[in-house]
């Protein structure tokens, strides 16, 4: 197939591309490099050392034979949008290009102002250059399991049945983000909704949970086909902070009371669920909303999880509860569901103490690069 890769610098995206390539499909890769800029505008630059794309597809290419397409560009920008749909002509597109980090999308006016300007015209404009160039193209967008927020009822896969005065009907499940970025989804999630009913695209929303993980069959080939791993306040998420603090002796750093519970998955398993999405697309006129994770952890459990396997390798980890820069509840119910991708074929990695172990032992390869400037929240909610 040909595969569109918005996105595809990404920690999620470049790895994607890879094992879609490897696959044998035509994969072209799309990028602003946004996430690089932030980084260090906010000196959250990545633990790994990431060469820029077209050094990453040609190390990739001389590996494998190969080729991924390298295109840098702003997917917010309708010209580039239009160039890129009406000459490569996917059949699949996914859509990871938004800024994903919640904290800078809470830092301020301008911050604020990048993350819904961004993210909401990146979606917009992938919906109209797929109606105006590839209508039949499946759309995989990827939105988050955050979207749902952390209702005191069970998290449905999508949609919502209600009764009301005796009468029924369906709707999105109601959300309510915790931050403006998960916001952005939340509209997202909307706006596809519209132009789903009103011009019958085809889309699949993942809603998925933070991801952990630097390893994939491709990314091992050669450090420098590496996703960029964040362990930094701004672009890391709390398993992969976890990892590192460990690996720098750096007590873990759970905010507030540590209850706060949410579903997670490791890096192959998102490859998996993009897959399975793609081989299994969404109907003309339908969006199909599949919830993506594959086990859920409070962060204290991600904490003692670390400092077990953390210890028994020597490293004498600490946990250490610091103030919690967030608005969110630190203990609250979380049952959420997710049968979608199981139906498809979805066999989870799941988090083994041997999985712990080998992201730790992978991480010391990088100890001399991790500065703890990063590590400490710089982030307030107001
Ligand atoms: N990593 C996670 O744990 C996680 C969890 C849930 C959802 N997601 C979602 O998955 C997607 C990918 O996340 P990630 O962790 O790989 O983030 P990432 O920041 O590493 O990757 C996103 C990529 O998109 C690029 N980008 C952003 N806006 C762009 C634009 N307008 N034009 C072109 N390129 C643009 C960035 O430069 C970056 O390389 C995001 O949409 C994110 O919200 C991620």
């Amino acid at each position: 197939m040909r595969v569109l890769i918005l996105g595809g610098d990404g920690y999620l995206g470049w790895p994607t591309a890879m094992a879609f390539a490897a696959k044998g499909h035509d994969v072209m890769v799309l990028d602003s490099y946004l996430r690089r800029t932030i980084a260090m505008e906010t000196n959250s630059e990545a633990l790994t050392p990431n060469p820029n794309l077209g050094a990453r597809a040609s190390v990739f290419e001389q590996l494998t034979g190969k080729k991924i397409e390298v295109v840098i560009g702003d997917c917010a920008d309708y010209r580039t949008m239009t160039t890129v749909f009406s000459q490569f002509k996917p059949e699949a597109v996914i859509h990871y290009a938004e800024q994903p980090s919640a904290p800078y999308s809470m830092m301020n006016f301008d911050t604020a102002h990048v993350t819904l300007n961004n993210n909401l015209n990146a979606t917009f404009n992938t919906i109209f250059a797929v109606m105006e160039h590839t209508p039949e193209c499946h759309i995989i967008k990827l939105g988050t399991m955050g979207e749902y927020g952390t209702p005191n009822i069970d998290i449905e896969e999508g949609w919502l049945e209600i009764e009301h005065k005796g009468r029924k009907d369906k709707f999105l499940y109601p959300r309510q983000a915790g931050s403006l970025y998960h916001t952005t989804k939340v509209l997202d999630t909307d706006m596809l909704w519209f132009y789903v009913r009103a011009y019958g695209i085809r889309v699949t929303d993942l809603m998925q949970g933070p991801v952990y993980g630097l390893s994939t069959t491709e990314a091992d080939m050669d450090e420098r086909l590496i996703p960029n791993f964040h362990y930094d306040d701004i672009f890391g998420t709390v398993m992969n902070r976890f990892l590192t603090q460990a690996v720098a002796g750096i007590p873990l750093t759970v905010y507030g009371k540590g209850g706060q519970t949410r579903g997670y998955l490791n890096i192959t398993d998102t490859l998996k669920c993009v897959d399975l999405a793609m081989n299994n697309p969404a109907e003309s006129g339908q969006l199909r909303i599949l919830n993506q994770f594959t086990e859920v952890f409070s962060v204290n459990e991600l904490a003692e999880k670390v400092k077990r396997v953390g210890d028994h390798m020597g490293l004498n980890v600490q946990v250490k509860s610091i103030d919690n820069p967030r608005k969110e509840r630190e203990e609250h119910r979380y049952v959420a569901h997710s049968t979608g991708l199981m139906e498809l074929g979805l066999k989870p990695h799941l988090m083994t103490d041997e999985v712990v172990a080998g992201m730790l032992n992978k991480i010391m390869k990088y100890k001399d690069r991790i500065d703890p400037a990063k590590v400490m929240p710089r982030v307030l909610w107001p």
